[in-house]
């Protein structure tokens, strides 16, 4: 209550200028319409300038799904914050567990990444949460309290996202993601937005953004389909 509602896409490695294209167009009049929530898509790197072209004064922010950690120099392959936000770019998504687990990210590589984000005048959208393992080793809080304090968070947006949930169609049940969050929110400044990501669907979405400390969400694949995205984008600006 009293914080911002919070919806983001993550489009992850999908899209083509002409999906892209076709998505925006049904997402700006939709989104248009809604109060209270704010909506993001974070697109991947070579697509920004479009998107950004795309949304210019539309009341849909955009922002990357990585960064580099470091600010410039001979690192083939990587794109710097500060490339980002002449962009325009608003927001990072910084440690996904994508990242964590396909291309070996560490907490402190992490932690980098959430001060370049930060230091460009950004806004990075923290990912923490646990493995089924670790889950079932009852090692949740322990997980996310220590991925959580490898970064000197401050002002970002964190999002509760257990591994097991992401891209499986196993959401996480609207009480443990509620249990996660009201753990997570002693942790934070009071007016953080936490959102949940998992399998966020229009069918799950109202239940899961009902929970008291849950403030909206971080939509993987069905941020790709603009009525399911705008379906999710209404549960949340209720
Ligand atoms: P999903 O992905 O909604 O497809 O489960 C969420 C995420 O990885 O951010």
């Amino acid at each position: 209550m009293g914080r911002t509602r919070w919806v983001a896409g993550n489009w992850k490695m999908h899209g083509s200028r002409q999906a892209n294209r076709a998505l925006l167009d049904e997402l700006v009049p939709g989104v248009s319409q809604l109060r209270g929530v704010e909506c993001v898509v974070c697109v991947p790197f070579p697509y920004l300038g479009e998107v950004a072209g795309k949304l210019g004064g539309a009341p849909i922010a955009w922002g990357a799904q990585n960064v580099s950690e470091h600010a410039q120099g001979a690192y083939t392959g990587e794109v710097s914050a500060a490339m980002l936000a002449e962009f325009g770019c608003r927001y990072v998504i910084v440690g996904h567990s994508e990242r964590r687990q396909l291309y070996g990210e560490t907490d402190a590589q992490v932690a980098a990444k959430f001060a370049a984000v930060k230091a460009a005048g950004m806004t990075p959208i923290l990912c923490v949460g646990e493995t089924l393992q670790e889950r079932d080793a009852g090692k949740t809080e322990e997980v996310v309290a220590r991925q959580l304090g490898a970064v000197r968070f401050e002002e970002g947006v964190l999002a509760y996202e257990p591994v097991w949930a992401i891209g499986t169609g196993r959401n996480a049940t609207p009480e443990q993601a509620q249990q996660v969050h009201a753990f997570l929110r002693r942790k934070v400044s009071p007016g953080t937005a936490i959102i949940y990501g998992g399998s966020v669907k229009p069918q799950n979405a109202g239940a899961i953004f009902a929970m008291p400390d849950v403030d909206g969400g971080l939509i993987g694949g069905a941020s790709l389909v603009a009525k399911d995205f705008l379906d999710i984008l209404k549960a949340a600006a209720k």
